[in-house]
């Protein structure tokens, strides 16, 4: 199986952000959600990669990745139905092409959790109009940046929208309804598929796949009910809707971070962590075989993987040092065993506003001060850089 071009090289070794988290957006719906008070801190003009994209863009340069994702943003392209902003597209375009000229291959996102709010405030995916309207969008995308991008992811997390915003209610819109979020599971299933055949149809070599956030779910005791809780949990929340989209990925993407643990008692709320376990500062374990666990999982589909986010939320640098040298290392094992990962995305390139948390939890390569703005390269994205150039032919990749 091969992913991409003969010219590519042999493995994707890229940083991920998403248009909201960064570029400082006051077009769409999490924007209203943070004008209601319903998260830490509003996002603002969060990194203002708006403005500041080509110096962030030489950072990029100088951390020798050899792809970059990043997300369009909806609200921007098309702020009202159908009226596209031509400076907004135009600005994407510029990004794409200087990621051409900087030998950066874009993998770029067409949806990363956020809605125009024309979309939302008429109920937003679950609008009967609203695959239409996800496809208008994608067309004219194709159409004016296409030439410039050959993989795309379609969705970011699906699962995460569905159980944050009409579960858990934490995020836009805020609501509680099961029957609800099962309609919109089966909605955003029809958009992706939508979404991979209107990309085929104006590019028809381009990549296309979409980004799941994937749990290492184990059972907390090794009693029947904790692990039949384990499967359950497994099928429902990783393998159940990378099935229902079986026949329109070209690659698989994965977004892993952390192991979580099913206990008959929680039902379908697995436990976060435990006790003893190595946690970020947002509690989430530190677990990278997890990582292996799950691409073994995946290897019946046999297609190409792209781990299209990992990365840890810590204050402590060396953490994330070993955070990133760890996964990686459990990647190319992966490799050794057959597995064909193609690509990896640091999450994040940049510290970000993490969503209802804000600002406190740090991702970044690159530390952002939002005070003045100014940014600096981490220790790890020196290691990280060190790791890309020694293993620029490679694949499998190893960790010197
Ligand atoms: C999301 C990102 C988020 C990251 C860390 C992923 O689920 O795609 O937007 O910042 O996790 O929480």
């Amino acid at each position: 199986m091969s992913l991409g071009k003969a010219t590519w090289p042999p493995f994707l070794w890229g940083v991920a952000t998403s248009s909201h988290q960064i570029e400082g957006n006051q077009h769409n719906d999490w924007t209203r959600w943070e004008q209601a008070g319903r998260v830490a801190e509003p996002s603002g003009r969060s990194c203002d990669h708006w403005n500041l994209w080509p110096s962030d863009f030489s950072m990029l340069h100088q951390l020798r990745v050899n792809s970059y994702r990043f997300s369009l943003e909806w609200s921007r392209i098309e702020p009202r139905p159908g009226e596209f902003d031509a400076k907004a597209l135009g600005q994407y375009r510029a990004m794409l092409q200087r990621l051409r000229e900087l030998k950066i291959i874009p993998l770029v996102t067409l949806h990363h959790f956020t809605l125009p709010l024309w979309v939302s405030d008429q109920g937003g995916f679950l609008h009967p109009k609203a695959t239409t309207w996800f496809i208008r969008y994608v067309t004219r995308v194709m159409h004016e940046l296409g030439d410039l991008a050959d993989l795309y992811v379609t969705i970011n997390e699906p699962l995460v929208l569905v159980v944050m915003g009409y579960l858990i209610a934490q995020w836009p819109p805020g609501q509680h309804g099961f029957a609800r979020a099962l309609r919109l599971i089966n909605r955003l299933r029809d958009v992706h598929q939508a979404a991979y055949e209107t990309i085929k149809a104006v590019k028809s070599n381009a990549l296309v796949g979409l980004a799941h956030h994937l749990i290492a779910f184990e059972p907390w005791t090794n009693s029947l009910p904790d692990r039949g809780m384990a499967h359950v949990v497994r099928y429902l929340m990783n393998d159940r809707f990378v099935r229902m989209v079986r026949n329109h990925q070209d690659f698989i993407g994965v977004n892993y971070y952390t192991r979580q643990y099913a206990h008959w008692s929680q039902g379908l709320h697995p436990i976060q962590n435990r006790a003893q376990s190595p946690l970020s500062d947002l509690g989430w374990e530190i677990y990278p075989q997890g990582l292996l666990a799950l691409l073994r999982r995946l290897k019946v589909w046999q297609k190409p993987i792209l781990i299209t986010e990992n990365g840890i939320a810590t204050r402590d640098d060396s953490l994330r040092t070993t955070f990133l040298q760890e996964h990686l290392k459990v990647i190319g094992d992966a490799q050794r065993q057959g597995i064909d990962v193609r690509g990896y995305y640091h999450w994040s390139f940049l510290d970000n506003f993490e969503w209802a948390e804000g600002y406190a939890p740090r991702f970044g390569l690159v530390e952002v001060d939002y005070q003045t703005l100014t940014r600096h390269l981490r220790p790890t994205a020196l290691r990280y850089r060190a790791i890309i150039e020694a293993n620029r032919q490679r694949y499998p990749i190893s960790v010197p």
